[in-house]
């Protein structure tokens, strides 16, 4: 079992190979400090490598992730299958409920009223990126939150790449270090350099821009768990003090408790990282029991296994695998089965979310 590998530590070979295990490199089993701090802004750097990995080999069509990736456009990159295929289901699974936020459940509507998304540990997602190189994506306000240091590395990414000036023209710095863009179709772009632990103790001028008076959603992809619970608690409260009609969804592992789950976090512990959530919220039942207590009325959440099951059509399931088979479908079945989103919601915002 020690080569149980997982979504966030396993690396693959350079471009186009199989790919060896990462060694872990040892470190702190605490949630504060400068170093942990770096270690936890090096996750971002995996998910990035994971995203182009998943571009590379056709599961995703993201023009923009090759420019997070260090050595740019052409950068070796591959994972393994398994890993391209749970990257490939997460981003798509939250592209679904995402859509269905901003346009409506037919994917058709043009987002009359206003939205908003807060993306924290937004790291260098290109999520934003992608929905405002959309043309139906109009009157959208987009906020991503990271440390500060990474908010200021995707400036100049953004400042040297003119494609994604496209998508993000005349980025300009505001005097509490977030920086913006709005494009003609009347979207805003905001990138807060915040430590979360801090938000939760600030006013609500902490984040420019912030509009508390339309539907919004809220993203944890890989973020929350990164925070002592009481953080990740004290985060969430924070936009569930102030925002009436808001959604959630939370992208983080589950199950530690079986001989997978205890590899996973052994894997983790090897590179310092630590998931206080993860033993807080164990399962997929103790996720959505969160989201409920956080006054979330209606949740829902699914593993990673079953979106791929459930949301996926079989054509697309066949496109996916005539592009990169698996070997092993149980290893893929365990690795999958440890990784849930968990969705919330409340209020007029979020009716399409009733039909999922
Ligand atoms: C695994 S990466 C995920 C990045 C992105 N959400 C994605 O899925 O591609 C985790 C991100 O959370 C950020 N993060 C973790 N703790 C944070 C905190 N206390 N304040 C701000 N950002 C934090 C890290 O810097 C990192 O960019």
């Amino acid at each position: 079992m020690s080569s149980i590998p997982n979504l966030l530590s396993l690396r693959g070979s350079a471009r186009g190979g199989r790919g060896g295990r990462h060694r872990g490199r040892g470190g702190t089993s605490s949630t504060s400090g400068p170093g942990h701090d770096a270690t936890i802004q090096g996750t971002d750097t995996d998910a990035a490598v994971s995203r182009l990995s998943a571009v590379d080999v056709g599961f995703l069509n993201d023009p923009f992730a090759q420019f997070f990736v260090q050595g740019g456009p052409g950068a070796p990159v591959r994972r393994l299958p398994i890993i391209n295929r749970g990257t490939y289901t997460r981003t798509t699974a939250l592209d679904i409920l995402i859509d269905s936020f901003i346009f409506g459940s037919d994917g058709l509507s043009s987002a009359s009223s206003e939205r908003q998304i807060i993306s924290l540990g937004a790291g260098t997602d290109t999520r934003s990126l992608r929905l405002f190189s959309e043309a139906k994506a109009k009157g959208v306000t987009y906020h991503e939150i990271d440390f500060p240091v990474i908010c200021t590395r995707k400036l100049n990414t953004v400042k040297a790449t003119p494609l994604l000036m496209r998508a993000l023209p005349s980025p300009s710095v505001g005097d509490k270090g977030s920086w913006q863009a709005k494009t003609d179709d009347g979207n805003q772009y905001w990138c807060h350099g915040i430590d979360l632990r801090e938000l939760a103790h600030a006013d609500l001028s902490a984040m420019d821009g912030l509009r508390t008076d339309i539907p919004t959603l809220l993203i944890s992809e890989c973020c929350l768990c990164y925070l002592e619970t009481s953080e990740a608690k004290d985060v969430i409260k924070w936009f569930t003090d102030k925002i009436v009609d808001l959604g959630i969804i939370i992208y983080e592992p589950t199950d530690p408790d079986d001989s997978f789950g205890q590899v996973m976090i052994s894997n983790l512990g090897s590179r310092g990282i630590v998931m206080p959530t993860l033993a807080s919220y164990r399962n997929p039942s103790q996720q959505e029991a969160r989201l409920k207590e956080a006054g979330f009325e209606s949740v829902r959440k699914l593993t990673v296994k079953d979106i791929w099951t459930t949301w996926i059509p079989e054509e697309e399931k066949e496109r996916v695998n005539s592009l990169e088979g698996l070997d092993e479908v149980e290893e893929w079945d365990l690795l999958a089965s440890h990784y849930i989103i968990a969705w919330g919601w409340r209020g007029q915002g979020f009716k399409a979310w009733d039909r999922r």
